[in-house]
């Protein structure tokens, strides 16, 4: 018999459409909503369901006959028994515009395979690894803080998180806050990783882009840590594309060089998703 799911709510009727081949129909476990642009959920996870901590995946929802997918980072860590997602919420867009209605129990779609350059494996060992993210591009960051493979590769881990506004920066916050109360790795990720959160459109006591940050000294003397530099250091990079490309050239200055699986190097860029 051929699989179906009922397509989520706001649609007049509940209508069920086939699954297509190669995905997995997943129910969504919890929702929040941290402002009117952003919001977070977990589904279950498929036993089958394997990816590397960072990776992303395409999801979907079951209300057409050929489901619109968007390529979305794993913001739970390989070891988590669900999967969970960190979303914009843009008013037309094809996927977000239904997305951001989802409810304990409706269904999401998952591709099998995973993907992605945001993987610990395609960087060579160094003491400190910097991650650097805007607005949801935070969200392969929060798979990789949870996971003890990224303390394994690195003793130092140092993430920055800018967003426009303060109600932004909520799941950053909430992310550490229960990390450092995790029964499984509070105690490996102790003094060990540090959240360098700035807001650029309201005042907040740390304002400023993270290019700016860094350019100024700022960034180094905030935290009281060395500058970037090649010889120590790894740099992974997520979010929007201006600040993807203006990030790239500033490493790029420093003299890191660009990685990928095939070619483990000093840093590595994926741009988070919009629409
Ligand atoms: P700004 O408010 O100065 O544009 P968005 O919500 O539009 O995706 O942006 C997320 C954050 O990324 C904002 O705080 C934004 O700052 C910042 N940002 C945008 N472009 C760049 C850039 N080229 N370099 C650094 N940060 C940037």
């Amino acid at each position: 018999m051929q699989q179906t799911a009922t397509a989520v709510k706001d649609d007049a009727e509940r209508v069920a459409f086939p699954i297509p081949a190669n995905v997995f129909a997943e129910k969504v476990v919890s929702v929040k909503h941290y402002t009117d642009r952003l919001f977070s959920f977990r589904v279950t996870r498929p036993q089958a369901f394997r990816f590397r901590s960072g990776e992303f995946v395409m999801i979907g929802l079951p209300n057409a006959e050929k489901p619109v997918f968007r390529a979305y980072s794993i913001a739970s860590p390989a070891w988590d028994e669900e999967i969970e997602f960190f979303s914009i919420k843009v008013p037309d867009g094809p996927l977000t515009s239904h997305l951001q209605k989802v409810q304990p129990g409706d269904t999401v779609l998952l591709r099998h395979k995973t993907t992605g350059t945001l993987v610990v494996d395609a960087l060579t060992p160094a003491k400190r690894l910097f991650m650097i993210s805007t607005g949801t591009g935070i969200a392969p960051f929060a798979s990789l803080v949870r996971d003890p493979d990224t303390y394994e590769k690195f003793d130092q881990i140092i993430l920055t998180h800018t967003c426009r506004d303060h109600a932004e920066l909520a799941y950053g916050v909430e992310l550490f806050e229960a990390l450092a109360a995790d029964p499984l790795i509070g105690e490996v990720v102790q003094d060990r990783v540090t959240l360098y959160s700035t807001t650029t459109r309201e005042i907040t006591p740390r304002m400023g882009r993270i290019t700016r940050l860094i350019e100024t000294g700022r960034f180094y003397e905030d935290l009281g840590i060395a500058p970037l530099s090649p010889e120590t250091d790894r740099v992974m990079i997520c979010g929007s594309m201006h600040m993807l490309k203006d990030v790239k050239e500033l490493v790029e200055g420093l003299g890191f060089k660009e990685g990928s699986l095939a070619h483990p190097a000093d840093f590595v860029v994926e741009r988070a998703f919009v629409g």
